[in-house]
């Protein structure tokens, strides 16, 4: 009796999904954005989908600290594939590009402690043309499986949309079955005019809410809106095991200047994205490498309370976003959207914040200015550059300690 009241009483907090995964928003590095479709291996050997590019980006991330940054999962997106299936109707990775074929993928990613990433679509061909797992489900799931994949990007082009509803957690149904844990990241919303998000974050660890991010800081911005003006309605459904997914990180790449590069980074981790690099470590600049590599904003996205923050204030282009931390902190995001040429002083108080009023110790998270110390006699200050952020952790101070005097309220 008491062990049937203990799983009705834990029912209501457990999805359908069940994995036990993605509990933070996942990380890692994907093909796509930065790669794209380039198969041409004689013309581009370093930039072409292939085994080369993923083990030579492994040996990266594994050498220069992003693994140990929390950047695990290893991931190939669209164009991996030859064009048809095999005879017993089994996809076929490239011969040429994956000589080795996939399973060996995965075993060269796991033995430097990644997990390995595969993009396949619904429908019956992927947004680039090649076999989708529509009709082959079952042996699909089977196929990745046995490659010991562990997470599944399952994209939506040449789907019927009316289908989706019950297609994806058809999917997420065979991929529970077959015995091997993977994370199921799902386009499925970003197809559909309303989507059903309750069914989504029962079926889903991550979802493609919008457009796919492009090189460019107008892409970036319309991302932005687009979470801000629908935060409402998605900001709800993320949690551990369940995450809104903006797209790809863009960081270091040819769109963004240093400073555009650091909104991205604030403002993914206040949403609680995933993390996805794609980029080429091989030839990225030192200064965004910083970026994708900050610490504490990484420690921010993965906030074991995964409440995904909101944008909290408005106006003339300057916009203040905000997350509550399970430590209690908050990080606050000032982003400047003008391009006046000037840095824009913004002003903001507890509640424009979204903050309780109590004293913090305020950590700016890119160490542009010192720490200070804010309390409910005043309002914060800060300056932030044209298409910039300042990016603060307001930590509450509990000690009254001597540094309190030095509440730092000033103007600037
Ligand atoms: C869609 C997805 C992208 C990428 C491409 C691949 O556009 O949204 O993220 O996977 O397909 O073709």
């Amino acid at each position: 009796m008491m062990i049937i009241l203990l799983v009705l009483a834990l029912l209501p907090f457990t999805t359908a999904l069940q994995n036990g995964l993605a509990l933070t928003p996942p990380m890692g590095w994907l093909t796509w954005q930065r790669f794209r479709c380039i198969t041409n291996c004689q013309k581009y050997p370093s930039e072409c989908i292939s085994e080369d590019l993923i083990k030579r980006t492994a040996d990266i991330m594994l050498s220069e600290g992003y693994l140990d940054a929390g950047y695990n999962y290893v991931g190939i997106d669209d164009c991996w594939l030859e064009k048809t299936r095999d005879k017993r109707n089994r996809l076929v990775p490239d011969r040429e590009r994956f000589p080795n074929g996939m399973k060996a993928i995965g075993d060269y990613l796991h033995n430097k402690g990644f997990k390995f990433a595969l993009y396949q679509d619904y429908g019956n061909k992927t947004c680039m043309g090649y076999p989708g797992v529509l009709g082959y489900e079952a042996i699909d799931v089977q196929t990745f499986a046995e490659w010991d994949v562990d997470y599944i990007k399952l994209d939506g082009c040449y789907v019927d949309i009316s289908k989706m509803d019950t297609g994806y957690p058809y999917f997420g149904k065979l991929m529970n079955e077959s015995g091997r844990p993977m994370v199921y990241s799902c386009s499925w919303p970003a197809y559909q005019k309303k989507p059903d998000y309750d069914s989504i974050a029962e079926h889903c660890n991550l979802w493609r809410n919008w457009d796919d991010i492009q090189d460019s800081w107008s892409s970036l911005s319309s991302i932005m809106t687009w979470f801000a003006e629908n935060q409402d309605t998605i900001a709800q459904y993320a949690g551990p095991g369940r995450w809104n997914d903006p797209d790809m990180l863009i960081i270091g790449n040819f769109g963004l200047s240093l400073d555009q590069a650091k909104v991205q980074m604030a403002i993914w981790s206040i949403l609680a994205a995933p993390l996805f690099m794609s980029v080429d470590l091989a030839t990225i600049r030192p200064e965004f490498k910083e970026i994708l590599l900050n610490r504490d904003i990484i420690a921010i996205d993965q906030d074991s309370l995964g409440k995904q923050g909101l944008r909290v204030w408005n106006k003339s282009m300057t916009e203040i976003w905000s997350r509550e931390l399970s430590d209690g902190s908050y990080a606050v995001a000032f982003v400047n959207r003008r391009d006046d040429g000037t840095p824009t002083v913004m002003k903001a108080s507890f509640e424009v914040m979204n903050l309780p009023e109590q004293t913090y110790k305020v950590q700016d998270l890119y160490k542009e200015d010192e720490d200070r110390f804010f309390g409910p006699d005043g309002e914060f200050y800060t300056r932030v550059n044209p298409s910039g952020v300042k990016y603060f952790k307001f930590v509450p101070k509990i000690s009254n300690d001597v540094e309190e005097k030095t509440y730092f309220t000033s103007r600037i």
